[in-house]
């Protein structure tokens, strides 16, 4: 609850700034004390004026000139959060390379508190390099953020960019404040599994493990203890015990061995292996006419069939509609599917984003706009503990 909070709202110089007048208020409905600082730039698009008029407070426009001593150290202090909305690239990058020239730069280089940023820019400038490695630096600091969304943007454009609802960041806000995340044991499974013909030769798929890492890393990153079994050679955070295997059939070793509160298993696993691999390399002049193969164990299914078991988040890569993955969700049982056409431009194998449909177990979806997979790992994650903490 904000009840009784102290919120700095910082805004900063992007036309999402109007919105923040209402975040304002409905900060103040939620029971929050609220102070509110500017950039110059955000006060080319909303007065100071018109948040006086809303929380009866004179806005801090300046690290100079105004009342306060040391303003940007003493609204830092006050704080019990941060809110940052519209955050611009400019801000994001300032605070990422430790940059404090102006009130809100040196604001939140100041506070200790949490910072809650809610970014809002061009697509384009949301999806540079420099924007994704800030947010990515950020995130890996502790910083929370909320959105963007996809909608219509400055000037008539339409893409993702968009500041999410003065709702939504008030939502983000009472998890951030309310009782820590009960730390959780949880598995994750990534990467495409090889399955091989022999000792040079397999029979693979084009996962790289990229969104099981992201959601084991943000989930260390929070203080859950994390078992990622991976086929993948990608770096993890220090916290993550990785248990790197091969084989459709180590990794369900490797599974069977964890007792964990939630499984997410993001791993591509063959559906078949070679029934009897060649111990030595395979001579081009004996030829090969075919190969026998003999299925896989379903990973995901022995685990949803445990005695003892798990929270189960499936994945389903799919190059079709959603409704296959609806089955599949209902048919495994699973109490999440998270659904993605890999056929979709910025939505497939390798990519740093993705665009998921969340699938509950009566079949009910939830699209998602295309965001970073570090951002659907952070929103999966939020999902993921208030579905555990509801069952508890
Ligand atoms: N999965 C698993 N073990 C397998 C196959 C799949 O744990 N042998 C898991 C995947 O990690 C994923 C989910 O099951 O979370 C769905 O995977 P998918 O390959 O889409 O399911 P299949 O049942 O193999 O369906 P398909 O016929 O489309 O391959």
């Amino acid at each position: 609850m904000l009840t009784g909070k102290r919120v700095v709202l910082a805004v900063t110089g992007g036309v999402a700034a109007y919105k923040s007048a209402y975040l304002a208020r409905r900060l103040l409905e939620a029971g929050a004390e609220v102070e509110v600082a500017m950039s110059d730039a955000a006060r080319n698009f909303i007065g100071a004026q018109t948040f006086a008029a809303i929380t009866g407070k004179t806005p801090v426009i300046d690290l100079f000139g105004q009342d306060l001593v040391s303003p940007h150290t003493e609204l830092a202090r006050w704080a019990d959060v941060v809110v940052v909305a519209p955050a611009t690239a400019s801000t994001l990058g300032k605070v990422a390379h430790g940059i404090s020239d102006d009130l809100i730069s040196a604001l939140l280089l100041a506070t200790t508190k949490p910072v809650l940023f809610a970014p809002a820019m061009h697509t384009e400038m949301w999806e540079h390099p420099a924007t994704r490695e800030n947010i990515e630096k950020l995130r890996s600091f502790g910083y929370h953020f909320v959105g963007p969304e996809e909608g219509g943007l400055a000037g008539g454009d339409v893409g993702i960019g968009r500041v999410a609802e003065p709702e939504s960041i008030v939502e983000e806000l009472k998890r951030l404040m309310g009782a820590p995340e009960e730390p959780l044991e949880i598995l994750v499974t990534a990467g495409g599994t090889r399955e091989p013909l022999d000792p040079v030769r397999y029979l693979g798929n084009r996962s790289t493990g990229k969104m099981g890492h992201a959601i084991a890393d943000e989930a260390a990153r929070r203080g859950h203890s994390v078992v990622l079994v991976t086929t993948s050679g990608l770096q993890t955070h220090p916290a993550v015990e990785v248990v790197r295997v091969e084989t459709a059939m180590e990794m369900k070793e490797a599974v069977d061995g964890v007792s964990p509160d939630v499984a997410v298993m993001t791993a591509a696993v063959a559906d078949f292996r070679p029934a009897d691999p060649s111990e030595e390399k395979l001579p081009r002049e004996d030829g090969l006419d075919s190969v026998e193969l003999v299925p896989n164990p379903d990973i995901l299914a022995s685990v949803v069939a445990r005695e003892d078991r798990p929270y189960v988040v499936g994945f389903a890569a799919e190059t079709g509609s959603v409704d296959r993955a609806i089955e599949k969700a209902l048919k495994k049982g699973v109490d999440l599917m998270v659904y993605n056409d890999v056929t979709k431009p910025g939505s497939g194998f390798g990519t740093d984003t993705n665009e998921v449909t969340l699938i509950d177990a009566s079949g009910e979806v939830e699209a998602w706009p295309q965001m970073p997979k570090t951002e659907v790992a952070a929103r999966l994650l939020d999902r993921i503990v208030a579905d555990v903490a509801s069952r508890r």
